[in-house]
């Protein structure tokens, strides 16, 4: 059965580990994911995109991950990841969805808020966990002046305030990490983390782990961090051995042979995943 993210992220806040949030794209990547999830006993959040389910389909998608599910004994949830559009997510919720992320941080706080409100009052009748974000990813500390940069992370007092007044379930922060990869490393704002940890007691989200190192991953976790998102980590290897597969084997003409290779390779990446998040052996 697919679950929402309530249980599996109260365990990981209560244990001190991170549940791994993978973006999925397709059936070969969902199953890569599960697979892997299934053999290292994690729990795992399948993350779509609405750029995802405008590929997949809406049923789809869900009608795969349910069927995986189904097979392994572990919790798999479907989580709607960075969904802007309310009427998506309460169609998705219909459609059997249990965890959603409605990200309405690009609003000024009070609109924010209340967009948020509009979503936790429809999907907690449902029991849907609802995860949204209050400050904004981007660039690096080092591209942006102060003022912006606190503009623009996530202030520790306002996000009390706005897990308040919302009602969600997990909190995603802006603490200095941006989606994709960086220029150069990124430097985290552990202080922040630590002050909103204090102030703020459901789970907290990291987005854009990809190219973060694995030391400063385990350090937001150490300080709070329940969920941690990984999509470009996972595309790379995919593309990459997809395509030097397809270069080295230029009659190759059978998707049941030339994806092997790419799911191999984004395999070895989902297990290191789960491990930097101490997840593995938790069910
Ligand atoms: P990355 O692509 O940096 O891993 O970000 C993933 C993410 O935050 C998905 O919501
Ligand atoms: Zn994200
Ligand atoms: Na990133």
């Amino acid at each position: 059965m697919i679950v929402s993210t309530r249980e599996m992220l109260l365990k990981a806040q209560r244990e001190r580990y991170a549940v791994p949030a993978f973006n999925f794209h397709n059936l070969e990547t969902i199953q890569v994911i599960v697979e892997t999830a299934a053999e290292l006993r994690s729990a795992v959040i399948l993350a779509g995109t609405p750029g995802t389910f405008d590929y997949a389909g809406r049923d789809y998608a869900q009608a795969i991950i349910e069927t995986a599910a189904k097979k392994y004994d572990i919790p798999i949830a479907l989580h709607l990841d960075h969904h802007e559009v309310v009427e998506d997510i309460k169609k998705s919720i219909d459609l059997g969805t249990k965890s959603v992320m409605i990200d309405a941080s690009h609003h000024q706080f009070d609109e924010n808020i209340a967009v948020v409100k509009e979503v936790v009052a429809y999907a907690h009748r449902y029991d849907v966990t609802v995860e949204a974000e209050l400050g904004r990813l981007g660039g690096q500390e080092d591209d942006l002046v102060v003022d912006e940069k606190d503009s623009m992370y996530t202030n520790p007092d306002s996000a009390k305030e706005y897990v308040d007044r919302t009602g969600i379930d997990s909190l995603a922060v802006a603490i200095g990490t941006a989606h994709g990869l960086y220029k150069s490393e990124p430097k985290l704002d552990f202080e922040r983390l630590a002050e909103i940890k204090k102030v703020v007691s459901i789970p907290l989200v990291l987005h854009g782990a990809s190219g973060v190192a694995f030391d400063d991953v385990r350090k937001t976790i150490e300080l709070g961090i329940c969920k941690v998102n990984i999509a470009t980590e996972l595309k790379m290897p995919f593309s990459g051995e997809l395509r030097k597969y397809l270069e080295e084997h230029r009659d190759a003409n059978d998707p049941r042979k030339y994806m092997e290779p790419a799911k191999k390779a984004m395999k070895l990446v989902v297990a290191e995943k789960i491990k930097m998040c101490m997840s593995e052996h938790r069910y």
